[in-house]
């Protein structure tokens, strides 16, 4: 019998939900905004369903729109002076995970002493934020409902990340309608990251009784509508279970967190330069793979999830035919589910493996202890494939 907390920023979920984001803002105290975001966000239009209803609510705004995808931290270093130069207390992040996990970070240098990288592991931020509103233009991060902010640290090559309840979110807005202008490849590699945060916290050590059926109803969501919303994104209905799917994968990976497919990405990330999403279902259907054998029962109830007739099977092959199934639905979306696909290089997997193994947050995590050993063997049946 689990104890457990379970936490959530508050959700303001639905078609045009972000009409409401100036009158929320005023609710949290803000008078003086900046709102963080970038480049693709101001270009598909997005900005001014953010803006209007903020000056409707009589709220002053800047807007700083240079944050880059997969940010590093000299970038950080920028929007801190910004923020900081114009006294900064209130933010919105507007974007995808970088966006958002860019806004996290510049509101807690706003009321923490010290450099970025002091905060870097778990709950290392002694002081709560400055106020924080996010709200996501893709489905996929999750960041708007989580305690986590990720940036690259060039010098070592590695993600890095903070892991603290004082930057989460006080309102997340998730708006299925600012996600129908998501082009199919970033709708499938934002989508897919989202399945497998949901797939990392239904297996997760740190799974509870709260997490595991939020999980399975993202997975059902995600498996049912990721195809159909990469092939004919303007369709809302998708976009919207998308959209629903997503967030609650976002819940659940706040609560329960991700685990090795995560800790094998982020090095593949780092080295080739492929999205968070890429980096990941490269490695997802042979980590799933390797680590089955202690997983069977979590696996047959994620087949069935996935709409998989496993009435009669036994557990087993319930549990390959959720195998079959992920494999089916990244390459329904057009993704790939190796490494030969990025062109990762057979000399460079024991590098690979022993950044990936320093990840113990996410290792830790995971309901099989893999050594160095085993990363470099799941990096292997990735690159046939
Ligand atoms: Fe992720």
């Amino acid at each position: 019998m689990k104890s457990f907390v379970f936490r959530t920023p508050e959700l303001n979920f639905g078609n045009g939900s972000v009409k409401g984001i100036g009158i929320k803002a005023k609710q949290l105290g803000a008078s003086r905004v900046l709102i963080v975001t970038d480049k693709g966000v101001v270009s598909a239009g997005i900005l001014p369903k953010i803006e209007q209803p903020l000056k409707d609510a009589g709220i002053e705004f800047e807007v700083y729109s240079e944050v880059q995808p997969e940010p590093n931290l000299d970038s950080l270093h920028e929007i801190v002076k910004i923020a900081k130069e114009g006294d900064f207390s209130f933010f919105i992040g507007v974007g995808g995970g970088s966006a958002m996990d860019v806004t996290k970070l510049a509101s807690l240098m706003m009321t923490n002493e010290g450099e970025v990288s002091d905060f870097l592991g778990v709950e290392k931020v002694p002081n709560p934020a400055a106020p924080v509103i996010l709200v996501a233009t893709t489905s996929g991060t999750g960041s708007e409902v989580t305690k986590f902010a990720l940036f690259g640290d060039d010098a070592i090559k590695r993600k890095t990340a903070v892991s603290s309840p004082n930057i989460m979110a006080r309102a997340a807005f998730v708006d299925p309608e600012l996600t129908i202008s998501m082009p199919g490849h970033v709708t499938a590699a934002t989508g897919i990251d989202a399945f497998i945060h949901a797939v990392e916290a239904y297996i997760a050590v740190n799974r509870n009784p709260a997490t595991d059926p939020i999980a399975l109803e993202a997975i059902r969501l995600i498996a049912a509508n990721l195809i159909p919303a990469v092939k004919n994104g303007s369709k809302l209905e998708a976009r919207y279970n998308m959209a629903l799917g997503s967030v609650l994968a976002g819940i659940v990976l706040n609560n329960a967190g991700a685990g090795a497919v995560h800790a094998l990405a982020y090095p593949v990330a780092m080295e080739y330069h492929v999205s968070h999403g890429i980096s990941n279902v490269v490695n997802f259907v042979h980590t799933m793979e390797y680590i089955a054998p202690a997983l069977l029962e979590r696996y047959a109830n994620m087949a069935e999830a996935m709409g998989e007739k496993v009435g009669g099977l036994s557990q087993y092959d319930s549990a390959m035919a959720f195998l079959k199934a992920i494999r089916r639905l990244c390459l329904g979306a057009s993704l790939p589910v190796g490494l030969k696909s990025i062109g990762v290089d057979p000399k460079l997997v024991p590098a690979l493996a022993e950044t990936a193994f320093t990840d113990t947050r996410l290792l830790g995590n995971t309901p099989y202890v893999l050594t160095a050993k085993d990363i470099q063997a799941i990096y292997s049946n990735a690159l046939n494939d």
